[in-house]
């Protein structure tokens, strides 16, 4: 790791290591505004290993909020909450990047009192509300705004300020042909539209002695949107104007944010390219982002020449010990990020604040698990995700702890990556298993009641679902999820899938790609309803190419051979020469032990066998089960 470690001068401020933590939404805040306890422990588990931290973009002015409980630097009673901030990530000599941002037209529309501005009228078709096209006055309180702010970021002991000129914000709206059709000397040529970004930076330069780093996308990833050439001119200018680093992404929150956000559906490394294409150029420190969170990644990047800095968002949410790993001072196998975006970005929406599917820790205080007041002697049934982890967590506890597996360590989830898009759960999986097995002590046999009674003071029964059997008249062969194992998987043949959930849709897709005739049968009109959003989009994409065709309102009403007869709405519609039936339609807890135990062993549930969920909530049952015996 001989680059990594390497130190690195941003202006005149030098970075221990190469690793910087880049900005992300918490919802750890409050309505005022203020640094709260929660981010102070969330970046203090952050701050050993890394060069520098960006802690989430801090809003301008309370009117100009992505999120209602972001950090706010907009008066100067924040100062001191941000300087707790600061000074936490200074504790182990990581420096504090303050990411200033005005959202424009991306504010918020469901936060009351949020205004929405920008260079022009256009709404973000997203959802956004229509902005107002800033007027002269408008622009120079704008960027008085950020000049005051970057002015409190020094003044609470920040080492740089990140000026954000992308993903689609306030700045990026006035670059962007697509979006700026003002006719004034903000608006038309190359020149004007810069003018904005370049106005906020010089009254920033002017008003700070910190170095200034800008954050743009390479990229919009739109038809019409900026691309690496106008951002390579925008680059030169910047460094002109006496910028001291550039921080390079791509993507747009309102137009494409896979590739702001980096969904695990878009191709890993592209972003990198787009920073590579900035260096060649460039004269001074050039930052990369996206995805990077293999161990062997960052080193790779640097050795490349791809960049001087590695910006890491998820894979230190996923892994607080992410860099600590990577640089070989800790030997523990990294948790990974899967790219999903289902516990961050969807805790932050959701309004839980930000989680993570692979770590039930994140969004809590991540101390060490307590040591547990009496050991006890405890079978955990089931190896799949919830089982494993649970079984972890109660011996780190100093809890004795046996696994029993009657099959296979993973369980169910060993189906979830079969499907398109989702090869990168299989990293969740592989990191399961190999933990499980290198810490556990496990029983490869089926759990027998009698067994356990006696031999345990506790058993807890982490036995999953198994799929619902469906009661159809004529029904006799049926596959579920498991058709997706390649010695499964039919090709050029005719099916119908009963049920358009998440699990039936992404069948449906696999199915279909592989030269089937696919018919989805459901009774809902939505397709994939409680989907992660993004992946739902990506799934809608696919089927509009694929030739898949979803009755909905409609169930099957009996099988004869291989014709299959349906009622949809009042109608019979009948389909002949069917290959193959899927069966899609939920799952059933599997806790068949629990009567057998109890009243004569204590016995408590979790993951699916106690409440049917997703990954994420059989991981945090677990844990929070683990945590509480
Ligand atoms: C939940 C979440 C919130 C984010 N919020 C912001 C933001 O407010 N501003 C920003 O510029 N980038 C934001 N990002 C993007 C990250 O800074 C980073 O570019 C992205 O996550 C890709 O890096 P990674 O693959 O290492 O996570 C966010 C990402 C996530 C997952
Ligand atoms: S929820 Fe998914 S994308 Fe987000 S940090 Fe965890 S593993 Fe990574």
């Amino acid at each position: 790791m001989d680059l990594l470690s390497k130190e690195l001068s941003i202006g005149n401020t030098v970075l221990k290591n190469r690793f910087i933590m880049a900005p992300i939404k918490t919802a750890y805040g409050v309505k005022s505004g203020e640094v709260t306890e929660h981010h102070l422990q969330f970046f203090g588990r952050r701050n050993k290993y890394l060069g520098a931290i960006t802690p989430e973009p801090f809003y301008l002015h309370p009117s100009l909020r992505e999120l209602p409980v972001q950090i706010g630097i907009h008066n100067d009673d924040m100062i001191p909450g941000l300087k707790r901030l600061s000074d936490v990530i200074h504790e182990h000599g990581a420096r504090a990047i303050a990411h200033l941002n005005h959202p424009g037209r991306m504010a918020n529309p469901k936060i009351p009192g949020n205004h929405f501005f920008s260079s022009s009228k256009q709404a973000c078709p997203a959802g956004g509300r229509e902005p107002e096209a800033m007027d002269q006055s408008q622009i120079d309180e704008s960027q008085h705004l950020f000049q005051k702010a970057a002015l409190r970021a020094e003044q609470a002991g920040y080492d740089f300020v990140e000026l954000q000129f992308g993903h689609g914000y306030l700045i990026a709206q006035f670059l962007s042909e697509y979006i700026n059709k003002r006719t004034d000397n903000y608006g038309g040529s190359w020149e004007n539209r810069t003018r904005y970004g370049i106005e906020v930076l010089e009254k920033v330069k002017n008003a700070i002695n910190i170095p200034i780093i800008v954050r743009f996308s390479a990229d919009e990833m739109i038809p019409k949107g900026l691309k690496l050439e106008d951002m390579m001119k925008l680059a030169a200018i910047l460094e002109e104007k006496g910028v001291n680093a550039l921080h390079i992404s791509s993507g747009s929150a309102c137009e494409s944010p896979p590739w702001y956000f980096q969904h695990m559906a878009i191709p890993k490394g592209k972003t990198w390219d787009f920073a590579s294409g900035i260096k060649k150029s460039a004269g001074i420190p050039v930052i990369t982002v996206g995805q990077i969170n293999e161990k062997e990644e960052p080193e790779k990047i640097l050795r490349n020449g791809t960049a001087d800095a590695v910006a890491i968002g998820r894979a230190l949410i996923a892994d607080p010990d992410f860099a600590g790993k990577v640089l070989g001072d800790i030997t523990e196998p990294v948790r990974p990020c899967a790219s999903c975006l289902e516990g961050c970005l969807g805790g932050v929406k959701g309004g839980k604040g930000l989680m993570c599917v692979v770590n039930p820790e994140v969004g809590k205080d991540e101390t060490e698990p307590s040591k547990a007041d009496k050991p006890k002697n405890i079978a955990v049934v089931g190896g799949g995700l919830a089982g494993i982890e649970a079984a972890i967590v109660l011996q780190k506890r100093g809890h004795k702890v046996t696994l029993y597996e009657k099959d296979t360590l993973g369980g169910l989830f060993n189906l979830s990556y079969l499907t398109p898009r989702k090869q990168n759960l299989k990293k969740i999986n592989d990191y399961f298993i190999h933990e499980a097995k290198e810490k556990l002590t496990i029983v490869y046999k089926e759990a027998d009641a009698n067994e356990l009674i006696g031999k345990y003071d506790t058993v807890i029964l982490a036995t999953g679902s198994n799929p619902k059997t469906p009661d159809i008249q004529g029904l006799k062969e049926w596959k579920w999820a498991e058709i997706l194992k390649e010695e499964h998987m039919p090709k050029d043949k005719k099916g119908v899938i009963v049920g358009g959930g998440f699990i039936g849709a992404e069948i449906a897709e696999a199915l279909a790609k592989n030269g089937n005739d696919v018919t989805i049968v459901k009774k809902s009109k939505e397709i994939a309803p409680d989907m992660e959003p993004m992946s739902r989009v990506f799934l809608l994409k696919a089927f509009q190419e694929l030739n898949i065709t979803i009755l909905t309102d409609s169930d099957i009403a009996k099988i004869d051979g291989n014709k299959v007869y349906l009622s949809t709405g009042s109608n019979e519609i009948l389909i002949k020469a069917v290959d193959f039936i899927v069966y899609t339609k939920g799952m059933v807890p599997d806790n068949s032990l629990k009567d057998q135990l109890k009243g004569k062993v204590e016995v408590f549930l979790m993951g699916d066998c106690k409440e049917i969920g997703k990954a994420m909530d059989a991981i945090h049952s677990a844990y929070d089960c683990a945590i509480a015996i």
